[in-house]
């Protein structure tokens, strides 16, 4: 990444992004809707290629995870049980002045002096008067006038267009976030706003057809556990996951693609033993000794491990696919900010041009990911509204549990009598049912039962493509056709997520054996990888156009691939490195194994 990540290099990637076919306006011919976007060729493949590398290594490559594909709509009461309909909403507020709406928690504090008034009226007709209070703020310093006038505008807007304003008032006031920023006029109250779209399922629009398009992938995962678990004949510990779109009305879209109305998830639901289980199986449980990762998941991990060991594991995923660990933060949430059913939850920040500064002065970063150790709250509540049994049989809990020593047991029941008791008080059950019921399903450990904990690696695909997007983004120098240096801007793509692999030049286009032989070329690595063939104009015009791509290979067919200078140059060509330009001679027979073992 080059050195100066300043909002002017958020708007040339923004510019590249839509220059270069990467991202742009959804709807644009009819001026854009805010907080959609959409993604040409090369961000298609951009995208295409995290989710792979995602799905690979979050399910193929594992024995423990399955994946899953769930509809976006799906029954409303999910969204009661995981809460969303009465807890996921932020708080809004208006411009009295020019109705524009903000989140009340992301308004700029703003200092000066506000000029509160107590009404309005007509100055031309008296029966035209309002009662309404209202005030602008003021920088220090400013024309008292100015407040005056916008007050007016305000007054106007009620009817009273000859205003003269009534009880004129004075106040300093600091760091206030009740006053719109741009414009000094006086908020609404904050409202909270719920961020699911809502739809209706049928031809007929009435409350009992409501629907809601998702807000995260999640739920479909813990409505289908117990489904998918027996299907895949998977026993805990293991993990489902899924990717695809997610819907959130946001307040204030913003920042590019970070913060859209329409996105695409990543999660990981793991589903693990809860710690009673795994200290009567092991006979103690693991903790985290120190930092780094923990290494191959063992019997004996509890959720602590669990959650280190996905915190780590994603991390050196995100190093895989070109995201250096330096551009990365690993916040871990503080007590107070955690939602009450999260023991833990850890953000993996990525340090965007357009992150706010921390107080030394670096880049805070935004978040990319969330891995949260959510207890077993998603399936106890799934459980409770569904009326279905959420919880595993675990054949090992139950013969270890037979072979427990009467105190051991006694612990153990205790122990999770009292974190069932506590979800169930949390969750409103009244505290006299809720101790029947945690008494009830503390004797199931004897029985080999539980509901599973889960810990949640929760990603974006747009962030990421974004992060990846910022961070390939480097204008450095390069000789042009002359030899003489000039700007280069090209996009350091990890070759496993560069939209295109490799592009094919034949070195003339009017040379019919040198076109013949690059469409061979071309046709050869097609079938291993996405290929750019391109014959219109100078090579190092064609160079610098696969550079701004990202492409991380150029092959050049030139008189030497003929055999035109010799036989042991046949059937060669050059195979350019677009970080370093370097330069080298390679058969074409070794060209996909060599690309392939770069780019995999
Ligand atoms: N199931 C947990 C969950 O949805 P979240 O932190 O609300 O958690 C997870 O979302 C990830 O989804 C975020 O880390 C982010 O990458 C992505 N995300 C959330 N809201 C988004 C938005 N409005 N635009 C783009 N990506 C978003």
């Amino acid at each position: 990444m080059v050195e100066s990540k300043t909002n002017d290099l958020m708007e040339r990637i923004v510019s590249l992004c839509k220059r270069r076919g990467f991202v742009f306006q959804s709807s644009e011919i009819y001026g854009g809707i805010n907080g959609f976007w959409d993604y040409g060729p090369l961000g298609a493949e951009l995208k295409r290629n995290v989710k792979d590398c995602w799905w690979r290594v979050m399910t193929q490559r594992r024995d423990d995870v399955v994946g899953l594909e769930a509809t976006i709509i799906m029954h409303p009461k999910i969204w009661e049980a995981s809460g969303h309909t009465t807890t996921f909403a932020d708080p809004m507020v208006d411009c009295l002045l020019t109705k524009k709406r903000f989140r009340a928690d992301q308004v700029d504090p703003s200092s000066g002096i506000a000029y509160h008034y107590s009404g309005a009226e007509d100055a031309t007709d008296s029966a035209k008067t309002s009662r309404e209070p209202y005030s602008v703020l003021l920088p220090p310093g400013k024309n008292p006038e100015s407040a005056r006038k916008t007050a007016k505008q305000f007054y106007a807007l009620r009817g009273i267009t000859d205003g003269r304003l009534l009880g004129e008032r004075t106040e300093k006031v600091e760091n206030s976030t009740r006053y719109n920023p741009e414009n000094g006029s006086l908020l609404t109250e904050p409202r909270m706003f719920n961020l699911m779209f809502k739809t209706c399922v049928g031809p007929v629009e009435s409350a009992e057809n409501i629907a809601y398009l998702r807000p995260e992938t999640a739920q479909a995962i813990f409505a289908q556990f117990k489904t998918v678990a027996e299907v895949s004949r998977q026993k805990v510990p293991f993990g489902i996951c899924q990717i695809g779109k997610a819907f959130r009305n946001e307040i204030n879209p913003r920042n590019f693609t970070f913060r859209s109305r329409e996105f695409e998830q990543m999660e990981l639901e793991f589903f693990i033993r809860p710690d009673e289980a795994v200290e009567a199986i092991c006979g103690s449980v693991a903790q985290p000794a120190g930092p780094g990762h923990p290494g191959q998941p063992q019997a004996n991990w509890g959720w602590q491990m669990w959650h280190k060991y996905w915190v780590e594991e994603r991390l050196a995923f995100y190093e895989s696919i070109g995201l250096p660990r330096t551009t990365l933060v690993e916040y871990w949430q503080k007590p107070e900010e955690l939602a009450h059913y999260a023991r833990a939850t850890v953000d993996i920040l990525y340090k965007f041009p357009f992150s706010k500064k921390n107080a030394a002065g670096e880049l805070a970063g935004e978040e990319l990911e969330g891995v949260a150790a959510r207890s077993d709250f998603d399936l106890s509540q799934h459980q409770r509204y569904s009326g279905k049994a959420m919880g595993v049989f675990d054949e090992e809990l139950k013969t270890a549990w037979a072979k427990l020593d009467a105190s051991k047991k006694e612990t153990l029941t205790q122990r999770y009598f009292e974190s069932r008791r506590n979800y169930l008080v949390k969750t409103n059950v009244d505290q006299a049912k809720a101790e029947a019921q945690a008494r009830e399903e503390a004797a199931g450990l004897a029985r080999g039962s539980y509901v599973p904990h889960v810990i949640e690696p929760s990603a974006g695909v747009d962030r990421l493509a974004l992060a990846l997007i910022c961070n390939a983004y480097c204008e450095d120098t390069a000789p042009d056709e002359k030899g003489k240096m000039e700007t280069r801007l090209v996009m350091r793509f990890h070759p496993r997520i560069a939209p295109t692999k490799v592009a094919v030049f034949p070195l003339l286009k009017n040379k019919p054996e040198l076109v013949k032989k690059a469409q061979e070329v071309r046709d050869l690595l097609r079938e291993h990888m996405t290929v750019f063939y391109d014959e219109a104009g100078a090579i190092g015009r064609r160079y610098r156009r696969q550079d701004e791509a990202g492409t991380p290979f150029g092959v050049t067919i030139d008189f030497d691939t003929l055999g035109e200078q010799g036989a042991e140059l046949k059937d060669t060509v050059t195979l350019r490195e677009r970080d370093s330009m370097k330069q080298t001679r390679v058969k074409i027979a070794d060209l996909p194994a060599l690309l392939l073992g770069k780019i995999r």
